[in-house]
């Protein structure tokens, strides 16, 4: 049976006072949009037709791929106007299901479940019991048994209808054929002057059609975003979610209340990360590792037994980033796209290092730039050392070999070549090639400026 999904993104999202999209706001680093979108790519659907109005542009384009459809709603006159411009594009006699752009946590077998409950031939809607109802359309019932009867929209409730606690979240899975008939027969005759979806609940009972009302398990997954509390509260909801099933499968972490998971995290056992560190897109932690607090890693591999101090920041972008086993990396280090450090690495801190490669047991322990490098095996890289790999239109690689030592302050002007055990004196420019084993020392004369006198404070 073909299976339409529908997805509602036009409104404005007023609230959120803010120029993006309401739908292409992030959570957990992805947008509201994309989370209902994957949620709902489990599911098969013959179309899947996304509504777009306000910022339709950029919604779009962040949401691309070969099987959606986008169905532009100009203007918005409500939920009913929405589905009545995707009639065209609702395919077969199946079902449709409808969900909502701004709803980003539903789950696939919920969805699911409105989906096989509709059959075809059932209207099913998706309510929630809500502590505070406020603003959402009531459910309501026939006493006698319990059947849902209407869809009464808050601000077209009585005092009494507003007492009921059961609200609709949004989403319903409907027949297709049945749909597109009743949504041509709504009318605006209402307290907000819009096409309501919720009347068709009505159409469907006086039709004679079975209506269903299941209730979500969670309040989580059918919280809308209106505002930037709202959002706020379902990202902790989220990470909090993320960081359980973390801690269940072994993860230690120092408080799964100040963990942030923006992507996927891969890891073995033994791993321990303290407070406020942010990972995001991939990343791997092997057996044994530790991150310190306040740690942003991106696109990384760390591998087992490697220790991420204090306030490191990696970020591997497109070309990823790997530490070795046992590495040491950090306080105040940071790792940029194509860092690739072997085993026993030691970055220390205000170590920047960008598509370079250490060798087992190479170390920078302070204050030094590696840039498109290759540094071999054992080489002590000194403190303030610079790879001067950019000379205003091209890089160029510096290849430091095995057990070479690179003193403090020194300025190594690629292309450039130190050869094996070879000794660069502290403050050196280097500019050419250096043969194995030799001790290679450029500095500039001392200058004697006579006459200069210290500047003095103007007042
Ligand atoms: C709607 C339901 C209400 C339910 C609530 C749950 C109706 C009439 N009411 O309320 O029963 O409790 O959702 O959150 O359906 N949208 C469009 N085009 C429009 C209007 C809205 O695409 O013209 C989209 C919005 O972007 C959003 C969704 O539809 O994704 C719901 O719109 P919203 O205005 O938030 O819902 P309400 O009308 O408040
Ligand atoms: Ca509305």
């Amino acid at each position: 049976m073909a299976l339409n999904i529908v997805i509602m993104a036009a409104g404005k999202g007023t609230r959120m006072k803010s120029a993006t999209p309401k739908v292409l706001h992030k959570l957990a680093g992805r947008s509201l949009l994309a989370h209902v979108l994957k949620s709902c790519e489990p599911l098969a659907a013959q179309a899947r037709i996304v509504i777009t109005g306000h910022g339709a542009d950029q919604v779009e384009a962040a949401v691309q791929a070969t099987d959606l459809a986008f169905v532009r709603q100009m203007p918005q006159l409500g939920t009913g106007h929405a589905i009545q411009q995707v009639v065209p594009a609702l395919q077969g006699e199946g079902t449709t299901l409808i969900l909502n752009g701004d709803v980003p946590l539903i789950e696939t077998a919920t969805a699911k479940a409105l989906i096989d409950a509709c059959a075809g031939h059932a209207l099913v809607l998706l309510t929630v019991d809500l502590a505070d109802p406020t603003g959402y359309g009531r459910i309501i019932r026939d006493p006698d048994d319990d059947g849902v009867l209407a869809i009464v929209e808050h601000k077209d409730a009585t005092p009494e209808q507003r007492l009921i606690h059961e609200g609709y979240s949004g989403m319903m899975a409907a027949p297709t054929g049945a749909l597109k008939r009743w949504v041509g027969q709504l009318s605006n005759d209402n307290a907000q002057g819009e096409y309501y979806l919720t009347d068709i609940v009505a159409m469907a009972v006086a039709e004679g059609l079975p209506v269903l009302g299941i209730k979500a398990h969670s309040e989580i997954e059918v919280l809308g975003v209106n505002d930037p509390v709202q959002l706020a509260q379902l990202e902790r909801a989220f990470q909090a979610r993320q960081a359980e099933h973390l801690m269940r499968a072994g993860v230690r972490l120092a408080d799964p209340a100040r963990f942030d998971l923006r992507g996927t995290l891969t890891h073995g056992q033994d791993v321990e990360i303290d407070v406020n560190c942010v990972f995001e897109g991939q990343v791997e932690l092997g057996d044994g590792v530790r991150v310190g607090a306040n740690c942003v890693i991106r696109n990384a591999r760390i591998a087992a037994g490697a220790r991420i101090h204090e306030f490191t920041h990696i970020d591997g972008e497109a070309a990823g980033a790997s530490i070795g086993e046992g590495a040491l990396i950090g306080p105040f280090a940071r790792l940029r796209p194509g860092a690739q450090l072997g085993a026993e690495v030691h970055i220390g801190n205000f170590v920047e290092v960008k598509n370079s490669t250490l060798a087992k047991g190479a170390k920078a322990n302070h204050l030094a730039y590696l840039g498109d490098a290759t540094v071999g095996e054992r080489v002590n890289y000194g403190a303030g050392a610079i790879t001067a790999n950019y000379d205003g239109a091209n890089k160029h690689r510096t290849t430091i070999a095995d057990d070479v030592h690179v003193g403090s302050n020194c300025v190594l002007v690629a292309p450039v070549t130190l050869g094996k055990g070879a000794t660069i004196g502290g403050g050196s420019t280097i500019t050419k090639d250096v043969n194995p084993g030799d001790l290679a020392v450029a500095r500039g004369k001392q200058v004697a400026l006579p006459g200069w006198t210290r500047p003095t404070k103007k007042r």
